[in-house]
Protein backbone atom coordinates (compact mmCIF):
# COMPACT_ATOMS: atom_id res chain seq x y z
CA UNK A 1 0.00 0.00 0.00
CA UNK A 2 1.42 3.20 -0.80
CA UNK A 3 0.33 6.18 0.86
CA UNK A 4 0.96 10.12 0.09
CA UNK A 5 1.22 12.27 2.64
CA UNK A 6 0.40 15.38 2.85
CA UNK A 7 0.15 17.28 6.41
CA UNK A 8 -0.60 20.56 4.77
CA UNK A 9 -1.06 23.69 6.98
CA UNK A 10 -2.19 25.19 10.83
CA UNK A 11 -2.86 21.66 12.63
CA UNK A 12 -2.33 19.53 9.79
CA UNK A 13 0.63 18.23 10.66
CA UNK A 14 0.26 17.55 14.07
CA UNK A 15 -2.99 15.43 13.07
CA UNK A 16 -1.88 13.73 10.31
CA UNK A 17 1.10 12.53 12.30
CA UNK A 18 -1.12 11.00 14.93
CA UNK A 19 -2.88 9.17 11.89
CA UNK A 20 0.48 7.86 10.49
CA UNK A 21 1.38 6.68 13.85
CA UNK A 22 -1.91 4.28 14.22
CA UNK A 23 -0.83 3.05 10.54
CA UNK A 24 2.74 2.06 11.82
CA UNK A 25 1.26 0.91 14.61
CA UNK A 26 -0.73 -1.59 12.44
CA UNK A 27 1.84 -1.66 10.37
CA UNK A 28 4.41 -3.54 12.84
CA UNK A 29 1.43 -6.29 13.20
CA UNK A 30 2.06 -7.24 9.36
CA UNK A 31 0.09 -4.64 7.40
CA UNK A 32 2.55 -3.62 4.60
CA UNK A 33 2.56 0.21 4.11
CA UNK A 34 4.90 2.55 2.52
CA UNK A 35 4.31 6.11 3.50
CA UNK A 36 5.88 9.39 1.46
CA UNK A 37 5.68 12.76 2.55
CA UNK A 38 5.28 15.67 0.15
CA UNK A 39 3.83 19.50 1.08
CA UNK A 40 0.27 20.99 -0.09
CA UNK A 41 -1.59 24.43 0.23
CA UNK A 42 0.79 26.76 1.96
CA UNK A 43 3.28 24.69 2.83
CA UNK A 44 3.61 23.95 -0.85
CA UNK A 45 3.61 27.82 -1.66
CA UNK A 46 6.44 28.27 0.85
CA UNK A 47 8.56 25.02 -0.78
CA UNK A 48 8.07 25.21 -4.10
CA UNK A 49 5.59 28.63 -5.01
CA UNK A 50 2.71 26.47 -5.73
CA UNK A 51 -0.30 25.27 -3.48
CA UNK A 52 0.15 22.18 -5.20
CA UNK A 53 3.78 21.33 -6.30
CA UNK A 54 4.08 19.28 -9.84
CA UNK A 55 6.06 16.96 -7.45
CA UNK A 56 3.48 16.94 -4.79
CA UNK A 57 0.66 15.60 -7.71
CA UNK A 58 3.20 13.43 -8.98
CA UNK A 59 3.13 11.70 -6.03
CA UNK A 60 -0.15 11.41 -5.95
CA UNK A 61 -0.71 9.57 -9.32
CA UNK A 62 2.01 6.88 -8.09
CA UNK A 63 0.24 6.59 -4.41
CA UNK A 64 -2.49 3.99 -4.12
CA UNK A 65 -3.86 6.39 -1.74
CA UNK A 66 -3.43 10.34 -0.52
CA UNK A 67 -3.86 11.16 3.20
CA UNK A 68 -4.28 14.73 4.07
CA UNK A 69 -4.09 17.00 6.69
CA UNK A 70 -5.78 20.30 5.90
CA UNK A 71 -4.76 23.42 3.96
CA UNK A 72 -4.91 27.54 4.74
CA UNK A 73 -3.93 29.91 6.42
CA UNK A 74 -4.06 33.68 7.59
CA UNK A 75 -0.83 34.64 5.66
CA UNK A 76 -1.66 33.38 2.60
CA UNK A 77 -5.23 35.18 2.30
CA UNK A 78 -3.78 38.03 0.55
CA UNK A 79 -1.84 36.19 -2.09
CA UNK A 80 -3.47 35.79 -5.79
CA UNK A 81 -6.19 33.46 -5.66
CA UNK A 82 -4.69 30.78 -7.38
CA UNK A 83 -1.55 30.73 -5.23
CA UNK A 84 -3.69 30.17 -2.32
CA UNK A 85 -3.75 27.29 -0.54
CA UNK A 86 -7.31 26.06 -0.76
CA UNK A 87 -6.53 25.88 -4.75
CA UNK A 88 -4.15 23.07 -3.80
CA UNK A 89 -6.75 20.95 -2.42
CA UNK A 90 -9.21 21.74 -5.12
CA UNK A 91 -6.42 20.90 -7.84
CA UNK A 92 -5.23 17.67 -6.14
CA UNK A 93 -9.12 16.97 -5.98
CA UNK A 94 -9.70 17.48 -9.71
CA UNK A 95 -6.24 15.79 -10.97
CA UNK A 96 -6.89 13.00 -8.60
CA UNK A 97 -10.45 12.74 -9.87
CA UNK A 98 -11.96 12.11 -6.45
CA UNK A 99 -15.54 13.04 -7.66
CA UNK A 100 -17.47 11.21 -4.64
CA UNK A 101 -16.95 12.63 -0.96
CA UNK A 102 -18.69 10.84 1.77
CA UNK A 103 -18.61 12.20 5.00
CA UNK A 104 -20.30 9.94 7.79
CA UNK A 105 -21.82 11.78 10.25
CA UNK A 106 -21.78 9.09 13.58
CA UNK A 107 -21.89 10.02 16.78
CA UNK A 108 -20.31 8.30 19.53
CA UNK A 109 -22.17 7.64 22.21
CA UNK A 110 -19.85 9.18 24.67
CA UNK A 111 -19.74 12.30 22.94
CA UNK A 112 -24.07 12.39 23.18
CA UNK A 113 -23.86 15.16 25.84
CA UNK A 114 -20.86 17.32 23.72
CA UNK A 115 -23.34 18.52 20.77
CA UNK A 116 -24.81 21.19 20.63
CA UNK A 117 -27.86 19.51 20.58
CA UNK A 118 -30.28 17.56 23.42
CA UNK A 119 -28.95 14.01 23.49
CA UNK A 120 -32.10 12.65 22.58
CA UNK A 121 -32.52 14.20 19.08
CA UNK A 122 -28.88 13.18 18.35
CA UNK A 123 -28.22 9.97 20.14
CA UNK A 124 -28.32 6.67 17.60
CA UNK A 125 -27.47 9.50 14.92
CA UNK A 126 -25.63 7.50 11.84
CA UNK A 127 -25.88 9.59 8.63
CA UNK A 128 -23.83 9.09 5.83
CA UNK A 129 -23.85 12.17 3.64
CA UNK A 130 -22.36 11.93 -0.36
CA UNK A 131 -21.14 14.71 -1.82
CA UNK A 132 -20.44 15.63 -5.27
CA UNK A 133 -16.59 17.25 -4.95
CA UNK A 134 -15.48 17.95 -8.85
CA UNK A 135 -18.32 19.81 -10.31
CA UNK A 136 -20.69 22.20 -9.70
CA UNK A 137 -20.50 26.09 -8.81
CA UNK A 138 -16.85 25.34 -7.36
CA UNK A 139 -15.15 24.56 -11.01
CA UNK A 140 -17.99 25.81 -13.38
CA UNK A 141 -16.81 28.16 -16.19
CA UNK A 142 -17.74 31.11 -16.97
CA UNK A 143 -16.12 32.55 -12.96
CA UNK A 144 -14.20 35.81 -12.07
CA UNK A 145 -14.94 39.56 -11.26
CA UNK A 146 -15.52 41.60 -14.40
CA UNK A 147 -16.50 45.30 -15.02
CA UNK A 148 -20.16 44.40 -16.25
CA UNK A 149 -21.85 47.80 -18.93
CA UNK A 150 -22.73 50.44 -15.95
CA UNK A 151 -18.91 50.42 -15.48
CA UNK A 152 -19.33 48.35 -11.95
CA UNK A 153 -17.65 45.52 -10.69
CA UNK A 154 -19.91 41.92 -10.63
CA UNK A 155 -18.92 38.86 -9.70
CA UNK A 156 -19.46 35.70 -11.42
CA UNK A 157 -19.45 31.80 -10.84
CA UNK A 158 -21.24 28.94 -12.22
CA UNK A 159 -22.96 26.23 -11.25
CA UNK A 160 -23.44 23.06 -13.61
CA UNK A 161 -23.54 19.60 -13.72
CA UNK A 162 -23.38 17.62 -16.86
CA UNK A 163 -25.36 14.62 -16.88
CA UNK A 164 -22.83 12.21 -16.94
CA UNK A 165 -21.32 13.93 -13.41
CA UNK A 166 -24.93 13.09 -12.05
CA UNK A 167 -25.20 9.30 -13.16
CA UNK A 168 -21.72 8.53 -11.63
CA UNK A 169 -22.14 10.16 -8.12
CA UNK A 170 -25.41 8.79 -8.07
CA UNK A 171 -24.58 5.61 -8.77
CA UNK A 172 -22.22 5.74 -5.76
CA UNK A 173 -24.87 6.74 -3.44
CA UNK A 174 -27.34 4.25 -4.04
CA UNK A 175 -24.73 1.66 -3.78
CA UNK A 176 -23.62 3.04 -0.53
CA UNK A 177 -27.48 3.25 0.20
CA UNK A 178 -27.63 -0.36 -0.77
CA UNK A 179 -25.01 -1.48 1.62
CA UNK A 180 -26.79 0.70 4.37
CA UNK A 181 -31.24 1.16 5.89
CA UNK A 182 -31.76 1.71 1.50
CA UNK A 183 -32.96 4.96 2.25
CA UNK A 184 -31.28 7.79 0.46
CA UNK A 185 -32.54 11.30 -0.07
CA UNK A 186 -31.65 13.53 -2.76
CA UNK A 187 -30.71 17.09 -1.59
CA UNK A 188 -31.31 20.28 -4.17
CA UNK A 189 -32.98 23.55 -4.92
CA UNK A 190 -34.78 22.31 -7.86
CA UNK A 191 -37.46 25.07 -7.48
CA UNK A 192 -35.30 27.88 -8.12
CA UNK A 193 -32.28 26.46 -9.71
CA UNK A 194 -32.59 24.71 -13.16
CA UNK A 195 -28.95 22.39 -13.21
CA UNK A 196 -30.51 21.12 -9.66
CA UNK A 197 -34.06 19.76 -11.37
CA UNK A 198 -31.90 17.82 -14.10
CA UNK A 199 -30.04 16.59 -11.02
CA UNK A 200 -33.51 15.81 -9.06
CA UNK A 201 -34.77 13.95 -12.68
CA UNK A 202 -31.58 12.05 -12.79
CA UNK A 203 -31.40 10.80 -9.46
CA UNK A 204 -35.00 9.70 -9.76
CA UNK A 205 -35.15 7.85 -13.10
CA UNK A 206 -32.02 5.77 -11.32
CA UNK A 207 -33.83 4.62 -8.88
CA UNK A 208 -35.09 2.38 -11.68
CA UNK A 209 -31.80 0.30 -11.25
CA UNK A 210 -32.29 0.38 -7.89
CA UNK A 211 -35.65 -0.33 -6.59
CA UNK A 212 -35.14 -1.42 -3.54
CA UNK A 213 -34.08 2.16 -2.08
CA UNK A 214 -36.26 4.59 -0.79
CA UNK A 215 -35.51 7.58 -2.35
CA UNK A 216 -36.97 11.16 -1.07
CA UNK A 217 -36.00 14.86 -1.98
CA UNK A 218 -35.71 17.43 -0.16
CA UNK A 219 -34.94 21.36 -0.78
CA UNK A 220 -31.60 22.33 0.61
CA UNK A 221 -32.50 24.92 3.05
CA UNK A 222 -35.24 22.28 4.13
CA UNK A 223 -32.59 19.61 4.94
CA UNK A 224 -30.64 22.26 6.80
CA UNK A 225 -33.58 22.81 9.23
CA UNK A 226 -33.97 19.06 9.17
CA UNK A 227 -31.14 18.07 10.55
CA UNK A 228 -31.08 20.38 13.24
CA UNK A 229 -34.51 19.50 13.67
CA UNK A 230 -34.80 15.85 13.40
CA UNK A 231 -31.75 14.59 12.03
CA UNK A 232 -32.50 10.86 12.46
CA UNK A 233 -34.50 10.51 10.00
CA UNK A 234 -31.77 10.68 7.63
CA UNK A 235 -29.65 7.88 6.39
CA UNK A 236 -27.86 8.47 3.02
CA UNK A 237 -27.80 12.16 1.57
CA UNK A 238 -27.11 12.98 -1.79
CA UNK A 239 -26.24 16.37 -3.09
CA UNK A 240 -24.18 18.35 -5.22
CA UNK A 241 -20.85 20.17 -3.87
CA UNK A 242 -21.94 23.24 -2.45
CA UNK A 243 -24.64 22.00 -0.27
CA UNK A 244 -22.84 19.08 0.84
CA UNK A 245 -19.75 21.32 2.02
CA UNK A 246 -22.28 23.45 3.70
CA UNK A 247 -24.43 20.25 5.22
CA UNK A 248 -21.15 18.29 6.50
CA UNK A 249 -20.20 21.51 8.49
CA UNK A 250 -23.66 21.26 9.61
CA UNK A 251 -24.20 17.72 10.17
CA UNK A 252 -20.16 17.66 12.23
CA UNK A 253 -21.55 19.61 14.88
CA UNK A 254 -24.48 17.16 15.59
CA UNK A 255 -21.65 14.60 16.69
CA UNK A 256 -20.23 16.89 19.30
CA UNK A 257 -17.58 18.64 17.12
CA UNK A 258 -16.31 18.62 13.38
CA UNK A 259 -13.50 17.61 14.92
CA UNK A 260 -14.79 13.88 14.58
CA UNK A 261 -15.95 13.95 11.11
CA UNK A 262 -13.90 11.62 8.79
CA UNK A 263 -13.88 12.05 4.81
CA UNK A 264 -13.08 9.60 1.72
CA UNK A 265 -12.94 11.21 -1.71
CA UNK A 266 -12.72 8.30 -4.16
CA UNK A 267 -12.53 7.81 -7.86
CA UNK A 268 -14.59 5.18 -10.49
CA UNK A 269 -11.45 3.28 -9.11
CA UNK A 270 -12.09 3.40 -5.51
CA UNK A 271 -8.46 5.14 -5.77
CA UNK A 272 -8.98 7.77 -2.87
CA UNK A 273 -7.68 10.81 -1.12
CA UNK A 274 -8.32 11.22 2.84
CA UNK A 275 -8.97 14.00 4.49
CA UNK A 276 -10.70 15.14 7.90
CA UNK A 277 -13.62 17.15 6.92
CA UNK A 278 -12.17 20.59 9.09
CA UNK A 279 -10.06 23.52 8.14
CA UNK A 280 -6.79 23.97 9.13
CA UNK A 281 -7.67 26.10 12.27
CA UNK A 282 -4.83 28.56 12.41
CA UNK A 283 -5.80 29.37 15.66
CA UNK A 284 -5.00 26.39 17.70
CA UNK A 285 -1.99 25.14 15.44
CA UNK A 286 0.87 24.21 17.45
CA UNK A 287 -0.49 23.68 20.17
CA UNK A 288 -1.13 19.96 20.22
CA UNK A 289 -4.79 20.41 21.68
CA UNK A 290 -6.56 19.82 18.04
CA UNK A 291 -8.44 16.84 17.96
CA UNK A 292 -6.62 14.02 15.48
CA UNK A 293 -9.61 11.98 15.32
CA UNK A 294 -11.21 12.61 12.21
CA UNK A 295 -7.88 12.20 10.62
CA UNK A 296 -7.16 9.14 12.67
CA UNK A 297 -10.93 7.69 11.08
CA UNK A 298 -10.01 9.11 7.67
CA UNK A 299 -7.51 6.82 7.67
CA UNK A 300 -9.57 4.21 8.75
CA UNK A 301 -12.01 4.70 5.88
CA UNK A 302 -8.51 4.49 3.21
CA UNK A 303 -8.27 1.21 4.72
CA UNK A 304 -11.91 0.23 4.16
CA UNK A 305 -12.55 1.72 0.68
CA UNK A 306 -9.18 1.68 -1.03
CA UNK A 307 -7.47 -1.60 0.49
CA UNK A 308 -10.41 -3.58 1.06
CA UNK A 309 -9.11 -3.90 4.53
CA UNK A 310 -12.30 -3.99 6.71
CA UNK A 311 -10.09 -5.72 9.10
CA UNK A 312 -7.74 -2.78 9.66
CA UNK A 313 -10.28 -0.33 8.85
CA UNK A 314 -12.77 -1.88 11.88
CA UNK A 315 -9.73 -2.46 14.51
CA UNK A 316 -8.75 1.76 14.32
CA UNK A 317 -12.70 2.37 14.44
CA UNK A 318 -13.17 0.09 17.94
CA UNK A 319 -9.75 1.46 19.52
CA UNK A 320 -11.44 4.97 18.56
CA UNK A 321 -14.27 4.01 20.47
CA UNK A 322 -12.65 2.45 23.73
CA UNK A 323 -10.67 5.96 23.87
CA UNK A 324 -13.89 7.53 24.18
CA UNK A 325 -15.21 5.42 26.77
CA UNK A 326 -11.86 5.73 28.91
CA UNK A 327 -12.80 9.24 28.48
CA UNK A 328 -10.07 10.71 27.26
CA UNK A 329 -11.24 13.92 25.46
CA UNK A 330 -9.43 16.52 23.08
CA UNK A 331 -10.57 20.11 24.27
CA UNK A 332 -13.42 20.18 21.74
CA UNK A 333 -15.35 17.29 22.52
CA UNK A 334 -14.75 17.92 26.39
CA UNK A 335 -17.32 17.62 29.12
CA UNK A 336 -17.19 17.75 32.78
CA UNK A 337 -15.94 14.40 34.48
CA UNK A 338 -14.09 13.35 31.55
CA UNK A 339 -10.18 13.65 30.84
CA UNK A 340 -8.47 16.11 28.66
CA UNK A 341 -5.56 15.07 27.08
CA UNK A 342 -3.29 16.66 23.85
CA UNK A 343 -3.42 16.09 20.49
CA UNK A 344 -0.31 12.93 20.47
CA UNK A 345 -1.61 11.62 23.88
CA UNK A 346 -4.78 10.91 21.97
CA UNK A 347 -2.91 9.19 19.04
CA UNK A 348 -1.10 7.74 21.72
CA UNK A 349 -4.29 6.29 23.48
CA UNK A 350 -5.89 4.64 20.18
CA UNK A 351 -2.56 3.18 18.94
CA UNK A 352 -2.44 1.76 22.52
CA UNK A 353 -6.16 0.34 21.89
CA UNK A 354 -5.51 -1.31 18.60
C1 LIG B 1 -14.10 21.19 2.79
C2 LIG B 1 -13.49 22.57 2.83
C3 LIG B 1 -13.01 22.95 1.42
C4 LIG B 1 -14.22 22.92 0.50
C5 LIG B 1 -12.27 24.29 1.34
C6 LIG B 1 -11.10 24.35 2.30
C7 LIG B 1 -11.81 24.59 -0.06
O1 LIG B 1 -14.41 23.48 3.33
O2 LIG B 1 -13.37 20.23 2.45
O3 LIG B 1 -15.27 21.04 3.13
O4 LIG B 1 -14.94 23.92 0.39
O5 LIG B 1 -14.45 21.89 -0.12
MG1 LIG C 1 -16.20 22.60 4.05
Amino acid sequence: MKIAVLPGDGIGPEIVAQAVKVLKALATDGMKIELEQAHIGGAGYDAAGDPLPEATMKLAQASDAVLLGAVGGWEYDKLPRPMRPEQGLLRIRKGMGVFANLRPALLYPELASASTLKPEVVSGLDIMIVRELTGDIYFGQPRGVQINDKGEREGINTMRYSESEIRRIAKVGYEIAMKRSRKMCSVDKANVLETTELWREIVTEMNKEYPEVELSHMYVDNAAMQLVRAPKQFDVMITGNIFGDILSDEASMLTGSIGMLPSASLDANKKGLYEPSHGSAPDIAGKDIANPLATILSAAMMLRYTFNNEDGATRIENAVKKVLAQGYRTVDIYTEGTQKISCSAMGDAVVKNL
